[in-house]
Order: C-alpha cells, then structure tokens, then sequence
C-alpha cells in the first residue's frame, strides 16, 4: 500500500508535480476545499486522487438497507422495550449501524445545527482562518483533512471540530454563528448518549447502567463535516474508508446522500430519512463486546451537487485499561482481545496506515 504512494510521488515528481509542496501551499491557504470549489477548479488537485478502482458506482441491491429502529415508547412500554433491545442487538451484530428514529431530538435541533455549520463553513474566509490549526490539544478547531500529511489522498471535505466533554469549551470559544445551536444540540446528544448506551448495555445482557459506569459518556467529540460539490466526484472520496475510534457514533446528515457501509463485501448507501440519526458502534464496542458488536467500516462518496452536511459526535473515552467485559466472557466465548491501552490504541489509529487489510483493533487481538 505504502509503495502506491510512492509510485504516485514519483510519477508526479516526474512531471514536476511536487505533492508535498502542493500540500503545504492548500493548507497555508487555510480555506479548505471550499477554498478550492470557490476558486472555480473543474480538475481536482492530485493529492484528492483515489486509485481507479476505489470508487465504484455498483447500485445498493434494493433489499439492503440498515435498520431503522423506533424508539418510541422504549421507556414505557414493557414490551416495545424488549423489542427495541433485539433490535438493537441484532443490528449491531449484523451490520454495525442502524438509524433510529422518535429519538425524542426535535427537528428544530437537529436543523438548527446544520444550519449553523454551514454558517461557519459559508462565513468569510479572515473568520474562519482564526480557527484553522493541527494542534490536537484545541478544543475547537476548523481543518480539511485532520492527517493530510499520513494520508495516501486527501478527503473532499472540511471539518469544524469540538470537545464538548470532559472540561466543555467556554462559549465564547464557539464560533458566533453556530454558538447557540452547538450548545442545545450538545445537550441533546449527550441525552440521547446516554439512552442508546442503556440500551445497548442490555443488548449486550448486561445491567443498563453499566456502559455509562464504564465511563463511556465521559467523553464527547462533534466533528462538523462540510462536503463541498465536487468536480470529479468519479475520482476522489469525501471520507475515505474506516471505523470510528469510539464506543458510539450518533450522526446526523442531510439529504444530499453519499454515506455507505461495508456489508457482506459490498457498499451499501445509507439513505438519509429525514429527522433520522445513524448510529454506529465504533471501535471500543467491538473490543469491549468481544467482537459481538461490530465497528463497520464506512465512507462517504463525493458528489457533484452539495455541499453536504454531517454532524458526527464519537461517544469515547482514552484514559485507561479496557478489554472484554468480564461479564462476557466464558469458555465457550474466551477473550479474543487484550487489555488494551487506550491512549496506545489511539496513537495507532491516528499515525498508522491501516494496511493489508489490518484494522488498529486487529493489532491487539489475542
Ligand atoms: C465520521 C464519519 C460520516 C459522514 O465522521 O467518522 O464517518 O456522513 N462521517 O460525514
Ligand atoms: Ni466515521
């Protein structure tokens, strides 16, 4: 995988093509992507380029499609509780991802929110530059494409990015167009955080309270994605393949389209159903379930119309031990994973390719 890379370098280099030094100039540039589209580009910049092969246009079958869930009435109802809880359990076995819908999340929230993400991402260029930096250690910060720098092609696409917990960012570290919204939606999020984990933990069999005793809500990331229309959608990707880092993703996306999971080796479209969340179980699920729960990988396709909006908040936490939850765990399903170090499974994530087809959760497999 490495070696494309380099070919690709050498090839470039040969035509006096310099890709790190074209890097450096569109991050210095500090406008993203959407710096490029309003500059009028009709050729994509070939740090974008995927090989060929990468972006198939195979139509979803008709059939497959994640699950939708209700969760209406999961409080009161007895019976509709223990139905929401298969559910669950069965798609997170078989897919990894399911939406859910009566989230009890108002339209008005989750509109609201995307209307001020695009607000930041459409502001003037002098506001949005205050805010463009790598440092990790930021609470809230705007970027395109976090690892520019690791990656074989860049991702069509900027993020604005904000820890909300632990130690929440002061408000007027917010962007002023999006203050508000960010900070309702965030209550909302963490609340409905907190339903799905319950649930989850009795999916797995499990006391409700115990996922959110684990710790698993004491960490909250909203990453803003702003997919902006892309040229040559055939020859790039708005998020390139992965799993998520976390225990849980709650996703909100608009409906533009363009999200698809890697299911029985084939990518399946996640149609958006308006006032729907996706949920997804990440990485730390997987490990935590010992493999019960699948971390999908996942991607988003780029497209001539948008731009497309996505509101993504990873549930994780990175500061201790974790392996299977011993309640799991027996002779017939011995651990199949470590005790991992979570800031060590971090590190991999972030800095190592994934390569031959290894995930950073296969590395600490038994
Ligand atoms: C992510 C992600 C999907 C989307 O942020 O991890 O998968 O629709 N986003 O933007
Ligand atoms: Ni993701």
């Amino acid at each position: 995988m490495e070696s494309s890379k380099t070919q690709l370098d050498l090839v470039l280099k040969g035509s006096g093509y310099d890709i790190e030094k074209e890097i450096k100039a569109f991050d210095e540039s500090k406008a993203g992507v959407k710096g490029l589209v309003d500059s009028g580009i009709v050729k994509i910049p070939p740090f974008f380029v995927v090989p060929e092969n990468v972006v198939s246009s195979q139509p979803t079958p008709a059939h497959l499609q994640i699950p939708v869930i209700d969760l209406k009435d999961t409080h009161g109802d007895p019976v509709r509780h223990e139905k929401v809880i298969q559910e669950i359990r069965s798609a997170l076995e078989i897919w990894g991802f399911f939406q859910v819908v009566n989230h009890g999340v108002s339209k008005a929230i989750m509109e609201g929110m995307i209307e001020g993400v695009r607000g930041f991402h459409e502001e003037k260029n002098e506001v949005k530059k205050e805010y463009y930096t790598r440092d990790v250690k930021k609470k809230v910060t705007y970027t395109s494409n976090t690892l520019i720098h690791k990656t074989k092609a860049a991702d069509w696409k900027d993020t604005l990015y904000f820890r909300m917990v632990p130690d929440s960012p002061h408000p007027e570290e917010l962007p002023v167009v999006c203050r508000e919204t960010t900070i309702n939606y965030t209550a909302y999020i963490r609340g409905l955080g907190d339903t799905l984990l319950k649930l989850v933990s009795e999916a797995l069999g499990l006391n409700p309270d115990h996922l959110i005793e684990f710790g698993c809500d004491k960490g909250l990331k909203i990453m803003c994605h702003y997919y902006p229309p892309c040229p040559e959608p055939n020859r790039t990707l708005g998020s390139k393949s992965h799993t998520d880092p976390d225990f849980l993703t709650i996703l909100m996306q608009d409906h533009i389209g363009g999200l698809q999971v890697f299911h029985q080796n084939q990518w399946i479209d996640v149609s958006p159903i308006p006032g729907a969340f996706v949920i997804n179980g990440g990485d730390l699920l997987q490990l935590i379930s010992n493999g019960k729960f699948k971390s999908a990988e996942h991607r988003v396709l780029a497209n001539h119309t948008g731009p497309r909006i996505s509101v993504a908040s990873f549930f994780a936490i990175y500061d201790r031990l974790c392996g299977p939850i011993k309640e799991l765990l027996s002779d017939e399903n011995p651990a199949v994973y470590k005790e991992v170090p979570l800031m060590e499974y971090i590190a991999q994530y972030m800095w190592k390719e994934q390569d031959g087809g290894m995930t950073t959760l296969d590395r600490f497999r038994l």
